[in-house]
């Protein structure tokens, strides 16, 4: 049966603070956020669904979590607490690597904060995972309260499910959250639209669903031979935003602030309005941009946020539906049909209003990245491996699997410039942990079969000489997406070159943490966020050493 589009109210999620102001002065808020199975309404016509949620209690845990607040320089301190039962709600495989408890009581969850600049003890290592009461951890798990820090610069970051082998499961149930930093000092000149009504968080996600309600995902894997369950990407016909699906928005004339997160496992979203209205983009992934860029549509891979400004005054008509053309996977797979092709709606009042937002010219300056004091240079190359019927098997960089010893070991303080070959078919978001990044230029591969060849040869970029193959056209990187990034869509069959700082982006300071501990960071790429390693989401490996 189909759902009716645009019948449930879009729902802000709760916010939490972790912070309280005492005397005036701002103190840290020690919080407790828990995980539970409950059931959620989806849709008006949809029976309830069996999810995971995040929240302070049973009863408040929310799809997507609560909104966590934080203040830049006041430290956050979350005990993230278990309490789902031993049963998975999907299918998940064991014959990939995999978060197994022994004694099966529970099930492995590890939460990441996704644009975080924290100590690797806080940040949600794939094999710091603990079951319900941490009644068993991980070999890399260390403690049960993390601590982050908040002194980056403000911005957007999301918290979500990294345990091994089972992101991509645990996101699919519901365990993902957004989380704002605030510095007032650098945010209230800005007059950006604020406060609850005008400053939103629209956290965006595909499902599909059976006829009682339960989260549709198919139980045999796509190269069942091998791994019986094992799907590397997950495509859902019903778009959600903050947990509802195709929800509707009922907004005045005038300026509105929306953070937009892609929390979709592997679906790519082109976003625009049926009516023409613009994007003003003021900040994108964790950082602002120096200038505001405008736009007719917005392309987010998988974990990519774009923070914009849509001014409603301008709009022509009383409703504007936010539509989606992006194919899946992206950008050789289907193209969008009547279910995914639409997000939400607005209903714009009719009477204009009087504004007192605006978009100044200029937002927030960083210190210029500079590629001549790049301390190294690294070519970090995917490739899929297949097996005889052409299904993937199993994704490494370079060659080597997760369980290799460490390959990237930047120091604190420097930057370093990536070259990211991407031999694969489809468009790989790539995210990195503890550093941000510039993306420099992007540039199509000539002969890629042959290059190709010699790397699963040799793995080795420079022997295979690069420099002959990457002589393609340029592909050119959109002016609202060269600022301080965190996750970049590698174009399949190009080499991306961005530069990436292993320190504040906005000040010289040191961290406060040892960035060297256990068990150090991971990159990896975020199409199925999932898996964390092995097929597709393996690009991980653990930095350290920094
Ligand atoms: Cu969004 Cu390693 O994570």
């Amino acid at each position: 049966s189909k759902l009716e589009k645009f019948v449930d109210e879009l729902p802000d999620m709760p916010k939490i603070q972790s912070f309280e102001v005492v005397n005036g002065v701002y103190k840290s808020k020690p919080l407790k956020i828990g995980m539970y199975k409950k059931q959620w309404k989806f849709h008006r016509d949809l029976p309830p669904t069996p999810v995971y949620a995040y929240g302070a209690s049973k009863r408040n845990a929310t799809i997507p979590g609560p909104t966590i607040e934080a203040i830049r320089g006041i430290d956050a301190f979350v005990k993230w607490q278990n309490h789902l039962p031993s049963n998975h709600i999907l299918p998940w495989d064991p014959t990939i690597p995999t978060a197994i408890p022994r004694t099966n009581k529970g099930i492995p969850t590890v939460v990441h904060l996704h644009g975080s600049i924290g100590e690797p003890e806080s940040d949600g290592h794939a094999q710091s995972w603990f079951t319900r009461g941490f009644q068993e951890v991980g070999p890399t798990w260390t403690k049960k309260e993390y601590h982050y820090y908040n002194l980056q610069h403000p911005g957007n970051l999301w918290y979500h499910d990294h345990a091994m082998g089972l992101t991509r499961v645990n996101l699919l149930a519901g365990l993902t959250g957004a989380y704002i930093i605030r510095d007032r000092e650098v945010e209230a000149p800005l007059r950006l639209p604020s406060g609850d009504e005008f400053d939103r968080t629209l956290m965006v996600f595909d499902r599909s669903f059976r006829t009682n309600g339960s989260i549709y995902m198919s139980f045999t894997g796509n190269n069942p031979s091998i791994h019986p369950q094992w799907q590397p990407e997950y495509f859902g016909d019903a778009i959600i935003v903050n947990g509802k699906a195709w929800p509707r928005l009922t907004v005045r004339r005038r300026k509105y602030r929306f953070r937009i997160i892609n929390a979709s496992n592997a679906r790519f979203f082109r976003f625009f309005f049926s009516n023409g209205l613009k994007f003003i983009h003021v900040a994108a992934d964790s950082a602002y941009l120096e200038k505001p860029v405008i736009t007719d549509e917005i392309l987010l891979g998988p974990s990519e946020i774009a923070d914009v400004v849509v001014d409603f005054s301008n709009s022509k008509s009383d409703s504007a539906i936010l539509g989606n053309h992006a194919a899946y996977p992206y950008p050789t797979g289907d193209p969008v049909n009547e279910a995914n092709d639409k997000v939400m709606k607005f209903i714009i009042k009719k009477k204009p209003e009087h504004d007192t937002w605006r978009v100044p010219k200029t937002l927030v300056k960083y210190p210029h990245a500079d590629l001549s004091c790049a301390s190294k240079t690294r070519y970090i190359a995917m490739y899929e491996y297949t097996s005889v019927d052409d299904e993937p098997t199993h994704l490494y960089i370079n060659g080597k699997s997760y369980d290799e010893p460490v390959t990237e070991t930047p120091k604190v303080g420097t930057s370093e410039i990536w070259n990211v070959i991407n031999l694969t078919e489809d468009n790989h978001p790539l995210h990195i942990h503890l550093g941000l990044f510039k993306v420099i230029d992007q540039t199509e591969l000539v002969n890629e079969e042959e290059f190709t060849a010699c790397m699963m040869k040799l793995n080795d970029a420079i022997k295979c000489k690069i420099d002959q193959y990457a002589r393609g056209k340029k592909i050119e990187v959109p002016v609202h997406e060269k600022g301080w990034k965190n996750v970049y869509k590698m174009t399949p069959g190009s080499v991306t070159m961005i530069l990436v700082r292993f320190a504040y982006v906005h000040s010289n300071e040191s961290y406060p943490f040892d960035a060297t501990a256990q068990p150090g960071f991971v990159y990896h790429c975020h199409v199925p966020c999932g898996t964390v390693k092995y097929l597709s989401e393996p690009l991980i490996h653990r930095i350290q050493d920094l």
